[in-house]
């Protein structure tokens, strides 16, 4: 594996596109990124993959790169497939790890997680591929609405919110049509609250911020679309109490889901001061209006030095990892 040499720039791969419903927003946050990485202490790579899952890379460039910055949302690359290509070729690379990346994305699997260690989440309900339940059943258990959502998703794509049996319905094989697994959860009636952690052992958290969906769903057209989709508040109103509970909740769930790096953690906060865990986002957006490095900004930590300190982490823990044994005669 190459590594810097005093006085050269330090090469970085930026992974974006990919065989994902989020394509166009990687190629948005890569942009992004790719502008405000420090030329004077880098050199780039843009490594282009197109949604077919072709990628536009020189092999020969490949093994220079010093450290890869993933920038795919959800499938192929927020979910743990990028990140062990990129662990079994012993290249460092930005954010979370296989384990965490895979965690993060399964929205079944990292409530189960948030649950035992006793970080309040929405009640829900999994339902496995070939599985059957009735609107009935499931409002006796959650109440109505509830939203239906493919377990690994992004972007709210394939996420409904239904009232009766046949909204219920449709939303299931609608969801099915994303995944092999469909989570089915209460409606929580609270503000949406999110925090962007960074860090390894020792992450920190931002100030939190708000979003204010216009007509109370944060879904794909008003996260892209529709440019009046949605209001952002940055600060939250919220207490200095209030503010301490989301920080430390969100550190506490970041490391409960095994996560490194950097990762958004989105919150509901009921009217009685309740907070759950919505979901954490391993690799939230960078888009120049994304909660993430905004949320960093506002807590004193413009992008490009957000960024040096992403790919210090990175190149951190790759060294940690390859200081652990591997032959157990060591
Ligand atoms: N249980 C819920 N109660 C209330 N609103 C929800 C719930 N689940 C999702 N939503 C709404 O749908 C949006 C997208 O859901 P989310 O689980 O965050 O999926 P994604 O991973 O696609 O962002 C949320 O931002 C919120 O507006
Ligand atoms: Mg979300």
């Amino acid at each position: 594996m190459a590594t810097k040499k005093l006085g050269k720039k330090l090469r970085i791969g930026i992974v974006f596109g990919g065989k994902s419903v989020e394509h166009e927003v990687s190629v948005v946050s890569a942009r992004n990124i790719i502008k405000a990485l420090d030329k004077g202490k880098y050199k780039v790579i843009p490594i282009h993959i197109k949604r077919t899952g072709n990628w536009f890379l020189d092999r020969k460039i490949f093994n220079k790169i010093d450290v890869v910055f993933p920038v795919i949302h959800g499938m192929y690359g927020e979910d743990g497939t990028i990140q062990g290509l990129l662990k079994f070729s012993g290249l460092p690379f930005v954010g979370a790890g296989v384990l965490g990346s895979a965690i993060g994305m399964d929205k079944d699997i990292s409530k189960h997680l948030l649950k035992e260690a006793g970080i309040p989440v929405a009640k829900f309900i999994t339902l496995y591929s070939g599985e059957k339940i009735s609107f009935k059943k499931v409002s006796e258990k959650l109440g109505s609405p509830v939203f239906v959502k493919p377990a690994n998703t992004g972007s709210s794509v394939g996420i409904n919110k239904v009232k009766d049996e046949k909204e219920f319905k449709k939303a299931v094989s609608e969801a099915f049509k994303y995944d092999s697994k469909v989570i089915i959860e209460e409606a929580i009636k609270g503000r949406e609250i999110e925090c962007s952690v960074l860090g390894n052992d020792a992450p920190i958290a931002s100030i939190p911020g708000e979003i204010i969906p216009k007509n109370g769903f944060y879904s794909y057209e008003a996260k892209y679309i529709d440019k009046k989709g949605a209001e952002f508040k940055i600060p939250a109103g919220v207490s200095k109490e209030t503010i301490k509970k989301i920080q430390q909740t969100a550190i506490r769930a970041f490391k409960t889901l095994n996560c490194a790096g950097m990762g958004r953690v989105d919150f509901f906060l009921k009217k009685n001061g309740d907070l759950l865990v919505s979901e954490i986002n391993t690799i939230p957006g960078f888009t120049s209006i994304s909660m993430y490095p905004k949320l960093w900004e506002a807590s004193g930590i413009p992008l490009s030095k957000l960024l040096d300190k992403l790919i210090g982490l990175a190149l951190e823990r790759f060294k940690k990892e390859q200081k652990l044994c591997y032959n157990h005669k060591q």
